[in-house]
């Protein structure tokens, strides 16, 4: 099947207006099951879908295998057409946790050489470092990626959570196709400075954390339990008051969804999606029930009137709590 194209900046390829996040499907919010995060991989790309993204921290190697379980067991057309964006440079220690950020050029092209056999290709299509690294100017980063696409190891190069400055740096180095940001209805911090700065290179925006992980799905009771080595049970948005707070979003935002005909997840994709041909929104879905159910957002449409009422349910600023715990907000350019 095809899907209606965006495509990544001016530089990069065409596409699927939606993209797949696996990061869920190795780590951060919880267990997640093998067989049925294969068959969302399958699924997706059957559905049209060819933008895939990872990193290589994800599961600490677990995620980039998946992905080459997926790509090699599905049919050759549908593994023709995928692209794999990988994330490098998080460092994580034998129990889990995260320890910093390495991009120097030396482990640009250590963390290349690894995800390259792990993947089991012959090039990554869009490799980008997750978050600046404060000792390593990123004029030394981005043109250590710019030899990888020299050497045919790397179609592209992005950029994740940094802000303008970062941006115009990189960009003056050599052409980025897009950055990888979060952004969704309570998260819009990416349209004072960032957003115009993309849009004058002419660079795309990936967008993350489009549901704000699940909190504005629709889906997250309040009485959820979540397991230890889930994320949400440190995010400040999933605590106490903010939560309540933020779940009193998220039923008015079911209010106008009721009246489109379209779920609340939906809606919340629709909206990223309509902010900009340069934005494709990833969607952390790992079980097809979940993928489905945001392949449908493609069918939303929402007109000046639906956007408004939209802004006025939930306006710019109406979260409770930061999107990252304050330890992990300290690591994003894109928040200085
Ligand atoms: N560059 C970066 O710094 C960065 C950071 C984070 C993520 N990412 C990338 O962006 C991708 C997406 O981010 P994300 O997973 O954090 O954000 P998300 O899409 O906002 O959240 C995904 C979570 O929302 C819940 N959910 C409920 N309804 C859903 C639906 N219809 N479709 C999808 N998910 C639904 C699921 O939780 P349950 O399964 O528990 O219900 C799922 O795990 C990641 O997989 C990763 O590739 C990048």
């Amino acid at each position: 099947m095809n899907l209606p194209t965006r495509p990544l900046g001016t530089t990069g390829p065409a596409v699927s207006a939606l993209g797949l996040g696996l990061m869920g499907m190795s780590d951060v919010y919880g267990d997640s099951d093998r067989a049925e995060s294969i068959a969302t991989i399958h699924a997706a790309l059957d559905a049209g879908v060819t933008l895939l993204d990872t990193g290589d921290f994800y599961g600490m190697g677990h995620n980039e295998l998946l992905v080459a379980e997926a790509l090699r067991t599905a049919p050759a057309a549908a593994r023709e057409k995928a692209l794999v964006s990988v994330k490098f440079g998080g460092l994580r220690d034998p129990d889990g946790g995260w320890s910093g950020f390495d991009a120097r050029p030396q482990a640009v092209r250590n963390f290349a050489a690894y995800s390259l056999r792990r993947l089991g290709v012959d090039h990554i299509d869009v490799y980008r470092p997750a978050r600046l690294d404060p000792q390593v100017p990123i004029e030394e980063t981005v043109g250590a990626i710019a030899e990888l696409v020299e050497k045919g190891h790397v179609r592209h190069i992005g950029l994740s959570e940094v802000g303008a400055e970062t941006i115009r740096r990189a960009a003056a180095t050599a052409p980025i196709t897009d950055v990888q940001l979060e952004y969704s209805l309570i998260s819009r911090g990416i349209e004072d400075q960032i957003l115009p700065a993309t849009r004058e290179l002419g660079i795309s925006v990936t967008a993350y954390g489009v549901l704000s992980r699940g909190l504005i799905s629709g889906h997250f009771g309040r009485d959820r339990r979540l397991a230890a080595n889930d994320f949400r049970g440190m995010s400040p948005r999933f605590q106490g008051e903010n939560l309540q707070h933020n779940l009193d979003l998220v039923e008015r935002l079911r209010k106008i969804a009721e009246q489109k005909g379209a779920s609340v997840a939906q809606i919340a994709i629709a909206w990223v999606a309509a902010r900009g041909e340069d934005i494709v929104p990833l969607v952390g879905a790992r079980t097809r029930e979940r993928l489905n159910e945001s392949l449908g957002a493609l069918d939303v449409t929402l007109d000046a009137a639906d956007l408004a009422s939209i802004e006025e349910a939930v306006p710019a600023d109406a979260a409770a709590g930061e999107r990252y715990p304050a330890a992990q907000m300290a690591h994003l350019d894109s928040e200085r």
